[in-house]
């Protein structure tokens, strides 16, 4: 039986563990296209020196060799190619691409690949060329979804790749994935890519990524059918993909060329090798260029596979630490196709967003105008505009002037503008920046270069117009407000209520400041720990991101106060009495969820009668939490017992 479980993610990329009958990998993981006539690096090699876990060899090359048939099928593909870890297997679609039709049936090709003892085999699917009309790709996808849906019906305990066709019409990729999401499919490979690679169409690649992840069932592993250059791993690890497969290792290593971070160069171009991998070390240019060719096609495929692992290594780190948006910022300015690629992912940004996490760790880098393209400047645009209510009705307008949190940088004039009815609003670059809000999330855990670049000068700045026409009736400069001002107010008390608002809404943070209020504030730092409302705690702030944490009296009145499923997760009532312990809540037993959830969000579990059991932070949204048959959909902090 399949099994996909997510360890880690941020935003749409995802640290996962896939199962299978012969062990597991951990994703994102490259499979390397083993060719079983030229073992160029062997496969033991590549599980025993490089460590990895999975491949993918050929199904059709295989079978018609009359000598490699007749082995695979009498000792197994594990055996034949002295292989212990997983091997997937392709169909023969890509030889039917590069060398047109070939002369086999798909129920014949699966057969076969169960007969050979492939972990996981392919679908004889139709490739999608680029070039062709919108009615043949049409017509070519339903063959495909037939031949699928047929594939699945026969796997037996073989799994199956259904994959996803489209070419680069969005719709047709949506509709297609979407259709492939019902079916009894294991991974889900996007295909038809090779071509938009080997133009840099990486633009359209973003489309069709994107426009497939819509439809696919997110329980499943993706996998970038025939993408294998690290240059590109970060960009679609944070667009979703799970799994790559790679025979440019070989190909390349074959015209002595070298892959590295930045793109491919030929050996014969090289003004140094500069390379401090285990394949090179040691080794110069006019060492590898005198190597008999042999040597010199493994040394340069066992470096190509170096810069491979080494490149999925860190995406993964970067995944644990919640900055892959950055490594890709930096991977996309490689080469200016790429570039283009991170442009238009852009302009995905509100489907990114309903995956993006509330907040993160660290701060977020600013890398350059793309930046702005971040789900989490959206996000908080549109936050910022429907759920703020400003104290007064005249605002007092500051610069940023990088020092941050604004409130201590400029202290003084807050207080002034405060004291003469002012709100303090900081044209920030994420548009504007009431005082209230300038401890949380992005706006005090980021960092901007010093000198601005033009265009989000421009656009924050219109953000921040739109906002203050909007919701005050007057703005001064700050250099403008008038002396000796003797409004009475209280800065805390501001910012506690107006963080409640922008993080659960109005309706949710009347419930949780009703009747009296007092608040615990850090002796050291100055900031707001606990919100107490008529003597119960409600919430806690927290240092690192400056959002709040649902305390289980919070939970209670929300409930009372907003209606399901807003802010909920609902258990069925065999996880009740686990939940209400403090543990984590479980796929399988979720009822509903709050669509508008995001990672890291605060909710509120529920029982199917809307009881309160325990507050904590979602792992999954709501779609993924459904398409699950297991894993954490919440982290639990309290059970009833608490407080
Ligand atoms: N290898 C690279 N692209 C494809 C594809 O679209 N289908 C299959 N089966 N294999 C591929
Ligand atoms: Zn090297």
């Amino acid at each position: 039986m399949a099994m996909f479980e997510i360890i880690r993610r941020d935003g749409l990329a995802r640290i996962g563990k896939l199962e299978t009958r012969s062990g597991s990998v951990e994703t994102p993981a490259l499979l390397p296209v083993v060719n079983p006539k030229i073992c160029t690096v062997t496969p033991r090699e590549l599980y025993d020196e490089f460590g990895f876990g999975a491949l993918i060899t050929n199904s059709y090359i295989i079978k018609n060799s009359p000598e490699l048939r007749e082995k695979a099928q009498s000792v197994g593909l594990h055996e034949m190619l002295d292989f212990p870890g997983i091997i997937m297997t392709d169909s023969g679609t890509f030889q039917s691409h590069m060398y047109g039709e070939v002369e086999v049936a798909n129920e014949e090709m699966v057969e076969f690949q169960k007969s050979i003892g492939s972990d996981i085999g392919t679908v004889l699917d139709i490739f999608t060329e680029p070039f062709w009309s919108k009615e043949r790709t049409a017509e070519s996808i339903e063959v495909t979804l037939e031949r699928t849906q047929r594939a699945c019906e026969i796997k037996g305990d073989m799994m199956i790749n259904g994959v996803g066709q489209g070419s680069v019409f969005p719709d047709l990729r949506e509709d297609c994935a979407r259709k492939m999401a019902s079916m009894d499919i294991d991974v889900h490979p996007i295909g038809g890519i090779v071509p938009l690679m080997e133009q840099y169409r990486y633009r359209d690649l973003v489309d069709v990524v994107i426009s497939s992840k819509k439809g696919l069932n997110p329980s499943r592993p993706v996998h970038l059918f025939g993408a294998g250059h690290p240059m590109i791993f970060a960009l679609a690890a944070l667009m979703g993909c799970d799994l790559f497969d790679s025979a440019s290792y070989a190909k390349f290593a074959r015209d002595d060329r070298l892959m590295f971070i930045d793109g491919t160069f030929r050996l014969q171009d090289m003004q140094s090798l500069d390379c401090e991998c285990p394949a090179c070390r040691g080794l110069t240019l006019e060492g590898l260029r005198k190597m008999n060719a042999r040597d010199r096609t493994r040394t340069i495929a066992k470096h190509n596979l170096y810069q491979i692992r080494g490149e999925l290594r860190l995406v993964k780190r970067y995944i644990r630490e919640g900055r892959l948006w950055e490594l890709a910022e930096m991977r996309c300015r490689a080469h200016p196709a790429l570039l283009d690629a991170l442009r238009r992912l852009g302009e995905h940004s509100e489907f990114l967003g309903k995956y993006d996490p509330v907040s993160r760790d660290g701060a977020m880098f600013y890398t350059g105008t793309e930046t702005r393209g971040r789900p989490v400047f959206s996000k908080y645009a549109k936050r910022i505009m429907e759920r703020y209510t400003p104290p007064t009705d005249k605002a007092a307008l500051f610069c940023d002037e990088g020092s941050k949190p604004y409130s201590r940088a400029f202290e003084s004039e807050f207080r002034k503008a405060r004291s003469a009815g002012y709100t303090p609003v900081v044209a920030s670059p994420f548009g504007p920046a009431p005082a209230e809000l300038d401890e949380m999330y992005p706006l005090a855990q980021s960092v901007f270069p010093l000198a601005e670049d033009a265009e989000t000068k421009a656009a924050a700045a219109s953000l921040t117009e739109a906002f203050l026409r909007s919701k005050f009736k007057e703005t001064v400069k700050w250099s403008d407000i008038p002396d000796g001002g003797a409004e009475e107010f209280d800065a805390d008390l501001l910012r506690a209520r107006a963080v409640a608002e922008y993080q659960f809404g109005a309706a949710a943070a009347a419930s949780l400041f009703r009747g009296s209020i007092e608040l615990v504030v850090s002796r050291n730092t100055g900031k707001i720990r606990n919100v107490i409302s008529d003597g119960e705690h409600v919430l806690s702030m927290r240092a690192g991101d400056g959002l709040y944490t649902l305390r289980k009296e919070g939970a209670h009145r929300i409930t009372a106060a907003v209606p399901a499923p807003s802010l909920r997760v609902a258990v069925n009532d065999d996880a009740v009495p686990f939940v209400s312990e403090g543990r984590n809540v479980f796929c399988q037993f979720v009822l509903s969820a709050d669509p508008s959830l995001v990672p890291m969000d605060e909710v509120i579990v529920v029982d199917k009668d809307d009881k309160v059991i325990a507050t904590g932070r979602m792992a999954l949204v709501s779609d993924e939490i459904s398409a699950f048959k297991k894993g954490v959909a919440v982290k639990v902090r309290s059970g009833a017992g608490e407080d």
